[in-house]
């Protein structure tokens, strides 16, 4: 009996998983370079949790979650998204009563959506995400969004566009909201019935629907940037100022919602406009969110993040050409002749191994050209060989195999000598 996977995952296996984890590591450092701590929460939550932070209205909580109940009758879902697990964390944490604020945080790990799989659009896809809470200054604003295309840029993207909007504070929101729903009602029997849900509930995600977007009161529909306060108006007119003296281009797009509640003044998203990226062309989304920790029964706090999932960005790079630079080769492989040396071949690889060499050897009883065989396929820039002659004089020949050069190393110098020759190749 066979079994398949489940429809929307996927194996990361060998050859890919080095990608995966070059990325988690660039990912981690720029993380480090902007002072962004890691934090680590459960994959499940309580169902509530994401039904009041993501919102009731989204399609994320409507219908794309995991939802199960555990033995104990408790409804647990399977976290769709980051941000309100982080929020969670954070007020359960007190983090509002540490001494350094704004608090920065990332995480990187498994998100899950009920969601029709294509291309980028996964069941189980990896999220690496930042949240900085407890400033409301939109200089962090200008961080957050320079962390994002920082990572993009840094791992060889450029075909990159950042579209940006603000939503206001909520009283912008509102005088926007009852002008949309102004704008819609007298014709929104001519609207899917989602969007005719939306209308009271949440009109601003009409303009988000993907049905109906070409109907003519969408082109029509009043815009946010008219509705925004002075405050609002202000802030995002700061936020775009931060942005220019960090030399980050965007494009203003006042249509750019966001698909979760929880978003207001600064909403962005990053796209790949390479060609051949296919039909979902959003690399990554985020926003402000200042009602979101009070909402989870924490102090009034403001707060601002993104994420982005790393399958899109393994196809960004691919549509734009870029290999990543990752080590495929080991560092020796020692091969044996005679069985007084496959015996010792044990304690040499130990040896080499603990020395902080990548080190492989034979276990399928191979003939040396055999051996030699493995060593090419595993681009092993050294090999190690060892004989029964060899052991005798307590010796062993170690080959270079790019040069060629072969050299007769006492074996209880080869780790050291080994360490300086690939030292001495990494040009340090
Ligand atoms: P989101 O726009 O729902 O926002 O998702 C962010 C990113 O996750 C997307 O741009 C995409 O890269 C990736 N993503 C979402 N769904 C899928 C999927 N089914 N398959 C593959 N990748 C996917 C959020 O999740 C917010 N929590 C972002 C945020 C953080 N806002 C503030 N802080």
């Amino acid at each position: 009996m066979s079994f398949q996977i489940p429809r929307g995952t996927q194996d990361i296996v060998p050859g890919t998983s080095e990608l995966w984890q070059y990325i988690e590591s660039k990912a981690r450092d720029i993380c480090r370079r902007y002072n962004y701590h890691e934090l680590r929460t459960p994959i499940f939550e309580h169902t509530e949790l994401f039904q009041r932070g993501v919102g009731d209205t989204t399609d994320i909580v409507q219908k794309e979650m995991y939802t199960f109940q555990d033995r104990g009758d408790r409804s647990l879902t399977l976290r769709p998204e980051g941000t309100a697990s982080a929020v969670r964390a954070y007020v359960n944490n007190k983090m509002y009563g540490l001494p350094e604020q704004p608090v920065k945080l990332y995480y990187i790990g498994p998100m899950f959506r009920y969601e029709r799989p294509q291309s980028g659009r996964m069941r189980q896809f990896v999220q690496f995400g930042i949240e900085a809470l407890g400033s409301n200054d939109p200089s962090i604003d200008a961080e957050v969004i320079a962390l994002a295309m920082g990572l993009y840029q840094e791992l060889g993207l450029n075909k990159l566009k950042l579209y940006l909007n603000s939503l206001g504070d909520k009283e912008s929101r509102e005088a926007h909201r009852k002008a949309l729903v102004q704008h819609f009602e007298p014709r929104i029997g001519e609207f899917c019935s989602d969007c005719q849900n939306r209308l009271e509930k949440n009109p601003l995600r009409i303009l988000d629907c993907k049905k109906d977007r070409d109907h003519e009161l969408m082109g029509t529909a009043p815009s946010i940037v008219d509705y925004l306060n002075e405050g609002s108006a202000h802030y995002f007119s700061k936020v775009k100022e931060a942005l220019d003296h960090m030399d980050i281009e965007y494009v203003l797009d006042d249509r750019l919602v966001r698909g979760l509640d929880y978003y207001n003044h600064t909403a962005f998203e990053i796209m790949s406009d390479a060609e051949g990226f296919g039909a979902i062309t959003t690399l990554s989304g985020g926003g402000r969110y200042n009602g979101l920790v009070e909402e989870m029964g924490g102090p009034s706090t403001p707060g601002i993040g993104f994420a982005m999932s790393i399958e899109r960005l393994l196809m960004a790079l691919e549509a734009e050409g870029i290999e990543l630079p990752v080590e495929k080769s080991i560092d020796c492989y020692v091969v044996t002749m005679g069985d007084e040396a496959q015996a010792a071949s044990n304690g040499l690889v130990q040896k080499l191994r603990r020395a902080g060499i990548s080190t492989e050897r034979d276990y399928l009883d191979k003939k040396m050209k055999g051996q030699f065989k493995a060593a090419n396929r595993l681009q092993s820039k050294y090999v190690a060989i060892l004989g029964d002659e060899e052991i005798e004089r307590n010796e062993i020949n170690v080959k270079n195999m790019i040069t060629g050069e072969q050299e007769a190393v006492s074996l209880a110098e080869v780790s050291s000598y080994l360490i300086d020759k690939l030292k001495e190749e990494d040009g340090e």
